[in-house]
């Protein structure tokens, strides 16, 4: 486990904490050799990323799957018609009826219900089956007896083998998720069990990564879209490959010569931990997750753990007592009481007494009494965390479009979608000023980063459509 080499008297201003005693601040100097990362490491893990990439499309059970989602089309952006769809993120789910205008735009009625504790831990497929029976009832659309079944696209932003469009086992479960008994069996099927235990006739028309329907949400308007990125509670991308490049790909050629692969990211370095800059914030962190060496790359970028990773080490300054005189609260105590929300809210936070970090520290994780000082090392947290995190969310992104240089001489389109590229202040902008140093500049300005909104509802839909005009010729 190498560590980061840079020196101290290296170290950018920005991370020294105003009136902080010699010890806070050698503290905090340790934490910002930690968590910056130098061009120099980040190509090494680059370099170790694109090599898992190939292992990863050559066999299957690697540490990057390179799921193959059999989408081998592309939406030319006049298709029309109603389709239903299902999205199912890490926070939410949403139920869809999406109309393409078949001029590359789409309207969608649909509801969203939060996930709540029950179905992450028990009753997932009964209550997405819930859901999808309150959207039909509400909306008057609960098919008849004698009508054919609803056709469905069904988002499931968890990693799946898929051997068929509408069919995909669970490899694992990621983001906080432990529903028994799932793991091999074919999440079609369960959620197909699930709606006829309701009485209701759905079929699903394809089942794809929330990345892959980013993608084609953005494919519908833009010719130019080529991959799908998700930094949000969890991390993952999903391109267009050459179907010449995938060994492991044994079907009939697809007449356009290209699947669209989800990477599943996320796992990259799980297990051997071997080129990720783990601190040991991050190692307990893991220790303590429902998934231990699991999602190593994912731990830390996305928006489920930074703000844990923000309270261990809260936690060895604290006991240090070299942040808040050593004072901790049961809040600050309990795993996960730190929502990455707050590190976003305190990075930018410029008010001269640093009133929404106090707010923070004092109410929300219920520490009193916390002096300027205290606040100024709260924030410097929050900055090295989301950085590094940025940063290191360029290495997936160089790691793929330098996959396929071919794509690169002309412009091209990113689909991204998640909140921590929505809302981290800085994220986009860092993420994408680390790739910069990694790309060619004439290669580079062809880039297009496109935020994609919600686009994993209207690109299941599109891909349901697509699937099931593929079925019917
Ligand atoms: C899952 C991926 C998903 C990503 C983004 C990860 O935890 O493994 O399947 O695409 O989160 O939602």
């Amino acid at each position: 486990m190498a560590g980061n080499t840079q020196p101290a008297e290296q170290l950018d201003e920005r991370y020294r904490v105003a009136g902080a005693t010699a010890e806070q601040q050698q503290a905090v100097d340790v934490l910002t050799r930690q968590f910056l990362l130098t061009d120099e490491r980040l190509g090494a893990i680059i370099k170790e990323f694109r090599r898992r990439m190939e292992v990863g499309l050559a066999a299957d059970s690697t540490m990057l799957k390179m799921v193959l989602s059999h989408v081998v089309w592309r939406p030319t952006g006049q298709e029309t018609g109603s389709y239903f769809a299902i999205d199912l993120g890490g926070t939410n789910l949403r139920v869809l009826r999406v109309t393409l205008d078949g001029k590359g735009g789409a309207t969608s009625v649909h509801q969203k219900f939060v996930l709540p504790e029950e179905a992450k831990k028990r009753t997932l497929f009964d209550f997405i089956a819930q859901c999808v029976e309150t959207f039909l009832d509400d909306h008057n659309m609960r098919p008849a007896a004698s009508e054919p079944p609803l056709s469905i696209g069904f988002t499931f932003s968890y990693p799946i083998d898929q051997k068929s469009i509408n069919s995909g086992t669970l490899i694992h479960w990621t983001k906080g998720l432990s529903v028994p008994g799932c793991i091999g069996r074919d999440v079609v099927r369960l959620l197909e069990d699930a709606l006829l235990r309701l009485g209701l006739r759905v079929k699903v028309a394809a089942v794809v990564s929330d990345t892959v329907s980013t993608l084609l949400a953005a494919a519908y308007s833009d010719p130019a879209a080529q991959m799908g990125v998700i930094f949000g509670t969890g991390t993952n991308a999903a391109y267009y490959e050459d179907v010449a490049s995938i060994a492991k790909w044994k079907g009939a050629d697809p007449a356009s010569g290209e699947m669209v692969v989800s990477i599943e990211w996320g796992a990259f370095d799980s297990e051997e931990f071997a080129i990720l800059p783990f601190t040991p914030h991050d190692i307990k962190l893991d220790r303590k997750s429902l998934n231990p060496r699991g999602q190593a790359y994912e731990k830390m970028i996305s928006g489920m753990y930074l703000g844990e990773i923000a309270r261990n080490i809260m936690l060895w300054l604290a006991d240090q007592r070299l942040l808040l005189d050593g004072r901790s609260s049961a809040i600050l105590n309990a795993m996960w009481s730190l929502d990455t929300s707050y590190l976003s809210s305190a990075a930018v936070d410029n008010t001269p007494d640093l009133a929404e970090i106090r707010q923070i520290i004092e109410k929300t994780l219920d520490v009193p009494g916390s002096t300027l000082v205290d606040r100024r090392i709260f924030k410097t947290i929050a900055i090295l965390v989301g950085e590094r995190a940025a940063r290191l969310s360029a290495v997936g992104l160089v790691a793929t479009l330098t996959k396929r240089p071919d794509l690169l001489s002309k412009p091209i389109t990113v689909a991204i979608d998640g909140s921590m590229y929505e809302h981290y202040p800085g994220f986009a902008c860092i993420m994408a000023e680390t790739a910069s140093h990694f790309i060619p500049e004439g290669q580079f300005k062809n880039i297009r980063f496109s935020p994609t909104k919600d686009g994993s509802g209207v690109g299941a839909a599109v891909i349901a459509m697509l699937a099931t005009q593929q079925q019917q010729q």
